[in-house]
C-alpha cells in the first residue's frame, strides 16, 4: 500500500491545497490516485468542500462516502461535529474506508483534519490514524510569523509517534518573500532537519496551472 498523509500545523493552513497538488502531480505522471479524508466538517462553507477539491485534483471517480466517510455541516472538530449529529466516529470504520480507497488506486493521498492532535473519537487522534495507515507525512504550514514554533511542534509530535516525515510545504509562498519568510524556511529546515518546499499562490479553480509538487521520501523521484 503506497500513500502519503498530508497534515498541517493546524486548521486552515493549506492541507487541502498541498494534498490536491500532490494528487494532481501524481495523476499527471500517469498514476491512478485515490484520495481520502477521514472527516469533513464545515460542509456548508463555499466554494468546494475538501473531498470535492481532492477528487477533482486526483481525477478520481470515488463517491463522497468513499473519500470522506464522515461529513458534517458545522465547522467544528470532528469529534464534536459527530456528537452534535448524535453520532460517534468509529476508528475501525475509518481504517476500513481508507484501506478500500487505497485498494482502488495505485497511490492514496490522505488529508488529515486540523493538526495531528485533533480528536476523531475519544482518545483516538488524527495522529493515531496516521500511525495506523503508516504513510509518510507531509506537513502544510504557513510561511509567516509563528510558523517555526507550529511546524517544529508538529515535527516533534510526528516523530514521537514514529511517523516518517517526507517534508514540510510552506503555502502560499509569496512572490516577493520577506526576510522573515525566507528565514522561516531556512530555520525550519535547519532545526527540524527536514526538507522544506514551497507552493506559490495558485488559482485553485484551474489545476492545469498548478506547478508539480514532488516528494523525495516515500516515493520514487520519478513521480
Ligand atoms: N498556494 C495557495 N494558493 C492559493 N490559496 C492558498 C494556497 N495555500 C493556501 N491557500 C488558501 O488558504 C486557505 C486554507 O487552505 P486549505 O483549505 O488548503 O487549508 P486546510 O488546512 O486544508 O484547512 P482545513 O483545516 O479546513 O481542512 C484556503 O482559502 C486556500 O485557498
Ligand atoms: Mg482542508
Amino acid at each position: 500500500m503506497t500513500g502519503v498523509f498530508v497534515t498541517g500545523t493546524g486548521t486552515g493552513v493549506g492541507k487541502t491545497v498541498v494534498a490536491a497538488v500532490i494528487a494532481r502531480t501524481l495523476a499527471d505522471a500517469g498514476r491512478s490516485v485515490g484520495v481520502f479524508k477521514p472527516a469533513v466538517t464545515g460542509l456548508d462553507e463555499p466554494p468546494l468542500a475538501d473531498h470535492e477539491l481532492l477528487r477533482l485534483a486526483a481525477g478520481s471517480q470515488q463517491s463522497d462516502d468513499e473519500i470522506a466517510p464522515y461529513r458534517y455541516d458545522p465547522p467544528a472538530s470532528p469529534h464534536l461535529a459527530a456528537a452534535m449529529a448524535g453520532e460517534e466516529i468509529e476508528p475501525e470504520r475509518l481504517l476500513e474506508a481508507a484501506r478500500t480507497a487505497a485498494a482502488g488506486a495505485e497511490i492514496l493521498v490522505c488529508e488529515g483534519v486540523g493538526g495531528l492532535l485533533v480528536p476523531l473519537a475519544g482518545p483516538f487522534l488524527v495522529r493515531d490514524l496516521a500511525v495506523d495507515l503508516g504513510y509518510p507525512l507531509v506537513i502544510a504550514a504557513a510561511p509567516g510569523l509563528g510558523t517555526i514554533n507550529h511546524t517544529l511542534l508538529t515535527l516533534e509530535s510526528a516523530r514521537t509517534a514514529g511517523l516518517e516525515v517526507a517534508g514540510v510545504v510552506l503555502t502560499p509562498w509569496p512572490e516577493g518573500p520577506s526576510e522573515i519568510e525566507r528565514s522561516n524556511r531556512e530555520t525550519i529546515a535547519d532545526l527540524g532537519q527536514v526538507e522544506v518546499q514551497i507552493l506559490p499562490p495558485l488559482n485553485l479553480a484551474d489545476a492545469s496551472t498548478w506547478p508539480p509538487l514532488r516528494l523525495s521520501v516515500g516515493f520514487k523521484p520519478s513521480i
